[in-house]
This record gives C-alpha cells, structure tokens and sequence, in this order.
C-alpha cells in the first residue's frame, strides 16, 4: 500500500505542453504529453492530497480524484497557477511553457497569398515558476523540472545546479535528454536537486514511479 503521507495537503500540478496561438487554427507548440504530471497528480492523489491539475493540451483521461483545469496557451496556464497557488501548499511545475509566443496573434486565417511571408515576431513569455516562487507563502513547497544536455559550457548537473540557484524552487527533477540516450544503459537517469544542496540520483524508471521518488523528496520536506 501507499503511503498516506500527503493527507490533506493541498497540491497544484501543471502537466503538458503549451500552444501559443498565431491565429484562430495555428500554433507554436511543443511535443510535451503531460504524462509525467499526470502521474504526479495520480500518484499524489493516492497518497492522500486534494489535487489540482492544470492541464495543458494533454489527450489523457482525467486521473481518479483530481481536479483537472485545462489551458492552452502559457498565458491562460500563468493565470490559472497564480490563481490556484493562493490556495496550495505544493506547487508543481512540470509542464513544458513556451519560452517565446507570437506578438501578434491574426484575428482571421492567414492567407498563403502570393508574396513572401513576413518573418514571425516573438516576444518572451514570463517565467511562471520563478514568479510562484517569488510569490508564495512562507512554508509552501514548489518544484520545478529541468531537461539538460551536457555541452561546452558544462554537464548536465552544472547546468542542473544553475537552474535550481536560477529558478529559487525549493526541489529540481533534473533529467538528461539529447541524442543517444536512449541507447545507453546507464541506470542514472536524473537527479533530485535541493535547495539546500542535497543531490539524489534517481534510476531509471517508469514514470509513476518517478512520481512516487518526488512525493517521497516532497514529503521530507513537508515535515521536516
Ligand atoms: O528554463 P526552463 O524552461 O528549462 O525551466 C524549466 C522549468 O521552468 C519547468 O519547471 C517549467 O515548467 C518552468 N517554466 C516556467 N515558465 C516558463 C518556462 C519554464 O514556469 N516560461
């Protein structure tokens, strides 16, 4: 059996990908399912929280006895967080936001027309996370993810390291993505990072039970 270690606690999930509109049929996407905060917000569930999931654009059944609030764009997603954080005592930002949206967004179908496209204006969307942190409640819990690659300027836990000092959460679910890591067969699939400097690797695993290492992470520091 679960733990009922979250009884009670009020937790806030974003999960998908947002689309930012250019007009009334087109977007600029992202090729985020949701999956991984969907079994957040399941496995939260079972384990005792009253859950709200802000979904975006994810085609996934609603989990048993969650709330499930659906969005499309960062800024409707953005307005919902804000909103539901005032009343959450963990906040979970698992979803994929566009860094960028289209300054414009053209009221009617753009046409094909004859002459050349002109080039797409983008402006940068806020970060939702940096400002639940900044506005939460003393005590409140907020975690955010991270997807790195290794470069020249760094590994995958530098640059990990970074966006937890960068972002202020108080927990990072850190994985490493990019070209070949589906063929290898080390078991360090990501890291749990915490603010107060703690590292956890976390092995490779299905995503629910991904889920399960985060609630414990959480958990630990609901009642420390
Ligand atoms: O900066 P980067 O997009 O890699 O950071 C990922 C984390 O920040 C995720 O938790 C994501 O949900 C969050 N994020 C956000 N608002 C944005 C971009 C990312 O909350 N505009």
């Amino acid at each position: 059996a679960l733990p009922r270690d979250l009884d009670g606690r009020r937790v806030l999930i974003s999960a998908g990908g947002t689309r930012e509109p250019l007009d009334p049929v087109r977007f600029l996407g992202n090729r985020s399912s949701g999956r991984q905060g969907y079994a957040l917000a399941r496995v939260a569930a079972q384990r005792g929280a009253e859950v709200t999931l802000v979904a975006a654009n994810a085609d996934l059944p609603d989990p048993a006895g969650v709330h499930v609030v659906r969005v499309g764009s960062a800024a409707e997603l953005r307005a919902q967080m804000l909103r539901l954080a005032d009343e959450s005592d963990v906040v979970v930002m698992s979803a994929a936001v566009a860094d960028f949206r289209p300054v414009n967004r053209a009221e009617h179908k753009m046409k094909k027309g004859a002459a050349d496209p002109d080039a797409l204006e983008l402006t940068r969307n806020p970060d939702i996370l940096v400002e639940l942190v900044a506005g939460r409640r003393p005590g409140v819990v907020v975690v955010g993810f991270a997807a790195e690659t290794g470069d020249v300027s760094g590994d995958v836990l530098h640059h990990g390291r970074e966006k937890l000092r960068r972002k202020g959460c108080d927990l990072l679910v850190l994985n490493e993505v990019g070209e070949g890591r589906a063929f290898e067969t080390e078991d360090n699939e990501g890291w749990l990072l915490y603010a107060d400097g703690r590292e956890q690797t976390l092995p490779r695993a299905a995503k629910s039970e991904l889920a399960s290492m985060v609630w414990d992470g959480v958990s630990a520091l609901l009642h420390a």
